[in-house]
């Protein structure tokens, strides 16, 4: 049972810690038993596109065939490829060709990180965003008329299928019955849109049928994000459109501290398609090259990849390791007011987990 896993380093401080991410993952193949098979990819970054014009080879597919799952960095360097290039011609053709339909996204509040919310102490906050990551506010149905007149109009529709809706909030609630808490909470705004959103709350209500365990509420999108950062530790796992999913999922990490250690899924549940774990930092060019990139979210999403892959005890021991890492002042990484650069701080988890 060997793991096959894509590695996707991309740009910038990517190229720093995925190999802190290999560490943490090779060390928790030794402790639990598992074993990796790594295939380092050079596509997916601006080196690649300034040697061939190109984000991705035509075959990309056919290279990624037999791969478990997709290790990806950070992709994006601005002064040589604007960001729509490298983003659409990279990350994004993964998340649509490979139908990866869920965006997960925990939020914690690890230990040694600074809340910017007052009073809170790891414990307080652990909870999870499920965007739906496929349809909704981002369709590309729509079109100007009357351009350059004073009649001028846009229109964007929004899609909302039975399909993609019920496959979301069927993860979703899987994933809040897995749970101590067993509680989903909806966002929609059903009382301004008066077509799409009434039908999501119609279609929660139908999901939950199923999963009498749980317990379901719904908030409006303005009066969830307040609670978000009032309230933090009412939530458990929070489902949301493609539109109302991303806010959340740049809220709730943020909630939580640096956004050097927040991780992120896309996600094919059904395993046709290999998924993709990221961190949610992106490739950090201020920083890229000297050695001072916290690696923490690397790592997590390294923990993510392998609780997607079936196997939650090492995924739970590498994110005991990062806590254990962080509660230590003198093994945290700048941006959290330690000493240590990248490769130290990744030896320090790999070490607190061997
Ligand atoms: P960014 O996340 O790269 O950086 C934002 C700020 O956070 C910077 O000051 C950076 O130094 C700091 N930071 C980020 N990660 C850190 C880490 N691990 N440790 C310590 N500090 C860290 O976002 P930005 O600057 O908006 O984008 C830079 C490039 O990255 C762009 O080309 C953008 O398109 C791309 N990007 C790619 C993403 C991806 O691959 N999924 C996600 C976000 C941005
Ligand atoms: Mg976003």
């Amino acid at each position: 049972n060997k793991l096959n896993i894509a590695v996707i380093a991309g740009d910038g401080i990517g190229k720093e810690v995925v190999p802190e991410g290999l560490r943490v993952l090779e060390a928790a193949a030794k402790r639990y038993d598992l074993s990796f098979d790594f295939k380092e990819h050079d596509f997916a970054s601006c080196d690649y596109y300034g040697r061939t014009g190109e984000m991705l080879p035509e075959d990309w597919k056919t290279r990624l065939e037999g791969s478990d799952a997709i290790f990806f960095g950070a992709v994006g360097w601005p002064d040589v490829v604007p960001d729509h290039v490298s983003l659409w011609g990279s990350l994004l053709k993964f998340r649509r060709e490979y139908d990866q339909y869920v965006n997960l996204r925990p939020v914690r509040l690890m230990p040694g990180v600074p809340s910017p919310l007052a009073n809170r102490a790891p414990g307080d906050i652990d909870f999870y965003v499920v965007r739906e990551n496929t349809e909704g506010e981002y369709s590309s149905i729509g079109g100007k008329m009357y351009e350059g007149t004073d009649r001028e109009i846009v229109v964007q529709e929004t899609v909302i299928s039975r399909h993609g809706t019920d496959r979301i909030l069927k993860f979703a609630f899987e994933l809040a019955q897995s749970r101590p808490a067993k509680h989903l909470t909806s966002a929609t705004k059903s009382n301004g849109i008066s077509i799409t959103m009434p039908y999501w709350d119609e279609r929660v209500e139908e999901m939950a049928k199923n999963y009498g365990d749980v317990k379901v509420d719904k908030y409006h999108i303005d009066i969830l994000t307040a609670q978000f950062v009032l309230n933090p530790d009412w939530f458990d796992v929070v489902v949301g459109s493609n539109l109302f999913g991303d806010i959340l999922s740049d809220l709730g990490p943020a909630c939580t501290g640096t956004i050097g250690v927040a991780p992120s899924g896309n996600i094919d549940p059904t395993g046709r398609f290999p998924s993709l774990f990221e961190p949610v930092h992106g490739s950090a060019p201020d920083i890229a090259g000297k050695g001072i990139a916290n690696p923490v979210g690397q790592i997590w999403a390294g923990a993510m990849m392998l609780e997607h892959l079936g196997h939650k005890e090492a995924a739970d021991g590498i994110v005991q390791a990062i806590e254990t890492v962080l509660s230590e002042q003198k093994l945290r990484t700048g941006d959290l007011g330690g000493p240590l650069g990248t490769v130290d701080c990744g030896k320090a988890i790999a070490d607190a987990l061997s």
